[in-house]
């Protein structure tokens, strides 16, 4: 059965969980069925997030997704939801040209796409950004360590904060956002005793993805959880289904039973 689902999970539930040990679960839904299916298994977080580029435009990455198509999912999702919070993925150039950019699409994100707070990612250098869209009343939610925007800069989608000079400038860029007012923060890929580490200073909650078990919440690709995708097992990926097999199979008997005459039967059709 899942949890109580009766109160909203809002950004200030969501502060209030820092260190109490109860953690966040948040997954990714990009529609309303998988939405409302997260909502009723008593998901605190819904994240459209732009990995929607990869797992469902079948995109090498996430950097050609267009605010217009992030708009376009958020508003499907949020309508299965009623409890958890709905986070919306700011995609690549949509906020990094300035501070203007940044505004006018957390606000179109918000308003036309209907999510109640916006992911972006960045450190230090989106700090002045998080603090803005604070002001005009939008929650953000911040990212760092493997931030799959910045694919190319990375060298590729690696483990981040390996090198004392990496693991200090994830530190700094955790901080920042946290100081900024986020009100929560992904940690991608890093190891995890570095995410330990910024989960016990900043006073924020840390949703870990592929950054072990210290963090204050996890998030998951619903795709990868759920096996949708039958070839793909990354190493921080736990998978709770087979779906994908299972589709594939659901396929193959209609095809079959079509071919064969025996769909549709008498049952299923009218007199
Ligand atoms: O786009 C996304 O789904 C994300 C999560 C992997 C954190 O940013």
């Amino acid at each position: 059965m899942p949890p109580a689902a009766t109160s909203k999970i809002t950004t200030p539930v969501l502060r209030q969980r820092k260190g109490s040990g109860d953690k966040i679960v948040s997954v990714t839904a990009y529609d309303v069925t998988f939405a409302r299916l997260a909502d009723r298994a008593g998901v605190d977080i819904v994240l459209v997030g732009d990995s929607l580029g990869m797992v469902f435009q079948g995109q090498g990455s996430t950097i050609p997704v267009t605010l217009d198509e992030m708009i376009y999912h958020c508003r499907a999702a949020v309508r299965g939801v009623a409890r958890a919070h709905v986070v919306g993925d700011l995609p690549f150039m949509s906020y990094q040209a300035s501070l203007e950019d940044g505004v006018r699409s957390a606000g179109r994100l918000m308003k036309e796409g209907g999510v109640e707070s916006v992911k972006l990612e960045g450190g230090v250098e989106c700090a002045e950004l998080i603090r803005r869209l604070v002001a005009v009343g939008i929650p953000v939610m911040g990212h760092v360590g493997l931030t799959p925007q910045s694919l190319h800069q990375l060298g590729g989608f690696k483990v981040q904060g390996r090198s004392e000079d990496e693991a200090r400038r994830i530190r700094a860029g955790a901080d920042a956002v946290a100081q900024a007012g986020a009100y929560a923060i992904v940690l991608e890929g890093i190891p995890g005793a570095l995410a330990g580490e910024i989960t016990r200073t900043v006073p924020i909650p840390t949703i870990g993805i592929g950054a072990g078990p210290s963090c204050d919440g996890q998030v998951l690709v619903m795709h990868d959880l759920l096996g949708l995708d039958p070839g793909w097992a990354p190493r921080f990926v736990r998978r709770y289904a087979e779906i994908g097999n299972e589709v594939e199979r659901a396929f193959a008997a209609y095809a079959a039973d079509v071919r064969s005459g025996q769909f549709p039967g008498p049952d299923e059709s009218y007199s």
